[in-house]
């Protein structure tokens, strides 16, 4: 946190258990005074997951290791059971929220050797991942993006047209106009305005093409020419006098849990800040996947204004690596912004107590807290979230050790044994456009 006026400052985020609200209403004929979305993420389907007595050969994606306490809901050494995911869709169907759309920022398949899978195998696994939600929600638009795991080999997004951009494409009719398909088959992105919000525009983009570990995009500036398009984009989104949604699933700035590493190579990165600097104005939030963590980054400009709000969603998947202590319960989240502005006001985080569930044989998804009254804050505005984030700078301050248990998902403190890691965003090791992060220990197997 030495540097709040650095790019992008990461904060560490968090909401507590009360009971669903219902969508207030404004007087009849007005229309409702909150608009809502869903946000879910990093799914990790591991079609293998079954309870065995030899634990491990509980699934795949522990990758040879000890299942910690296999359960119908999963464990955390794995990815997650079709039953974990299921029951986080259902939880959402039946929690009685109405919302205008869901926004899905990608990686279905499970976190197993690159030659476990191939590219029909990960098809397989978006194609499940989207039908169940086309059953479940045959009315609900849905905005997907593309995660890093969401192509074979992992990580290698390319930039011309492919099998998975051609596939998601076809499989993603149903919510997307032809413009959209036509640029998601060409490049993995796309931007289409929310139906029944005539003003508001989604921009889901494809920054697997920024990742470190992608091989097909070194040493380019201009990757598929997204950044072209971005800035058309926004361009004529401004004319239009539109507002922007971003979402997308690597995201900018610094990972929150290794000091001072982008997930994206510091070139693209800076570009990407470049271009969301310049249009702050009309990109009222973005919206992220990846970390698996529940987080929360301030953009500033160039003097340190605070001028955009960025979220992580945490994962649905529990898994961790061998080499983790903690990791996050399942979580899906739920946003509301104001109908006429599209300004966010609120964000509540739901997640399932995995060990709770798969002791009682079923899941009971709950709302871990709200963002405003967790952090007694106004809104979700840039202004807000940087006074918080202030507050998190001062050593072991009550607010920090809220953000960092939500981080995971947890309703208990972390133990006393659990340090309180050191809250900064300094850049150490730059990542040049001509350089893989693959062999960096630094980037975490687990995304
Ligand atoms: C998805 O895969 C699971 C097994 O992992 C299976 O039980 C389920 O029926 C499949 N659903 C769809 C819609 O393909
Ligand atoms: C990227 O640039 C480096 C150094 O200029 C060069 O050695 C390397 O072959 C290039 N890689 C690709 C994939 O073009
Ligand atoms: C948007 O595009 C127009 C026309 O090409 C250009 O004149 C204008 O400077 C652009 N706006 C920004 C903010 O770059
Ligand atoms: C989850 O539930 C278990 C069993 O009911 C309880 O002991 C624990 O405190 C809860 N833990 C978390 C991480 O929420
Ligand atoms: C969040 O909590 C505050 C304080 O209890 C309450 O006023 C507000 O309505 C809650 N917001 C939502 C969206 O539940
Ligand atoms: C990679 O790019 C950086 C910055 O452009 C440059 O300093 C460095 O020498 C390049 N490395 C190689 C191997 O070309
Ligand atoms: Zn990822
Ligand atoms: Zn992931």
């Amino acid at each position: 946190m030495a540097r709040l006026g650095a790019l992008v400052c990461c904060l560490l985020a968090a909401w507590h258990c009360r009971p669903g609200l219902g969508l207030p209403l404004a007087p009849a004929g007005a229309g409702p005074a909150v608009g809502q979305f869903w946000h879910v993420t990093d799914f990790h389907l591991d079609p293998t997951y079954h309870i065995t007595g030899d634990h491990t050969k509980v699934c795949a994606s522990s990758k040879g290791a000890k299942a910690s306490d296999p359960g119908p809901f999963g464990d955390v050494m794995c990815d997650s059971p079709y039953r974990l995911i299921f029951s986080a869709l259902d939880f959402i169907k039946n929690s009685g929220q109405k919302v205008s759309f869901m926004i899905w920022t990608g990686d279905s398949p499970p976190h197993v050797p690159v030659l476990e899978l191939s590219t029909d195998k990960v098809i397989n696994v978006i194609a499940n991942l989207t039908t169940t939600i086309q059953h479940l929600f045959p009315n609900l638009q849905v905005f997907p993006a593309l995660g890093n795991h969401d192509y074979w080999p992992q990580d290698q997004l390319p930039v011309v047209t492919s099998k998975v951009y051609n596939a998601v494409a076809n499989l993603w009719k149903p919510w997307l106009t032809e413009e959209a398909i036509t640029t998601l088959r060409k490049g993995g992105f796309y931007t289409q305005k929310v139906s029944n919000n005539p003003k508001l525009r989604i921009i889901s983009l494809n920054t697997n093409l920024y990742y470190g570990p992608n091989s097909m995009t070194l040493n380019q500036t201009d990757p598929a020419n997204q950044f072209e398009w971005l800035e058309n984009t926004l361009n004529l989104s401004q004319q239009n006098k539109e507002k922007v949604y971003i979402i997308a699933h690597v995201p900018v700035g610094y990972l929150p849990f290794a000091k001072g590493i982008p997930a994206m190579r510091k070139c693209h990165n800076e570009k990407l800040i470049d271009i969301f600097r310049k249009y702050s104005d009309i990109i009222a939030g973005q919206f992220y996947g990846h970390t698996h963590r529940d987080s929360i980054m301030v953009l500033s400009d160039k003097k340190g204004k605070p001028v955009n709000s960025l979220f992580v969603a945490p994962a649905v998947t529990p898994v961790r690596s061998v080499l983790e202590r903690l990791t996050n319960n399942p979580g899906v989240r739920l946003f509301q912004y104001d109908p006429r502005d599209y300004k966010l006001l609120d964000m509540l985080q739901y997640y399932l107590n995995l060990t709770d569930a798969n002791i009682k044989g079923e899941s009971n998804w709950k709302l871990e807290y709200n963002l405003t009254q967790a952090y007694d804050i106004e809104d979700l505005q840039p202004k807000s979230l940087y006074k918080l984030a202030k507050q998190f700078a001062i050593q072991e301050s009550k607010q920090f050790i809220k953000y960092y248990k939500y981080f995971f998902e947890r309703e208990e403190s972390l133990g006393k044994e659990q340090k309180l890691p050191a809250f900064s965003g300094e850049l150490l090791n730059a990542l040049h456009c001509n350089t893989t992060t693959t062999n960096n220990k630094n980037v975490i197997d687990v995304l």
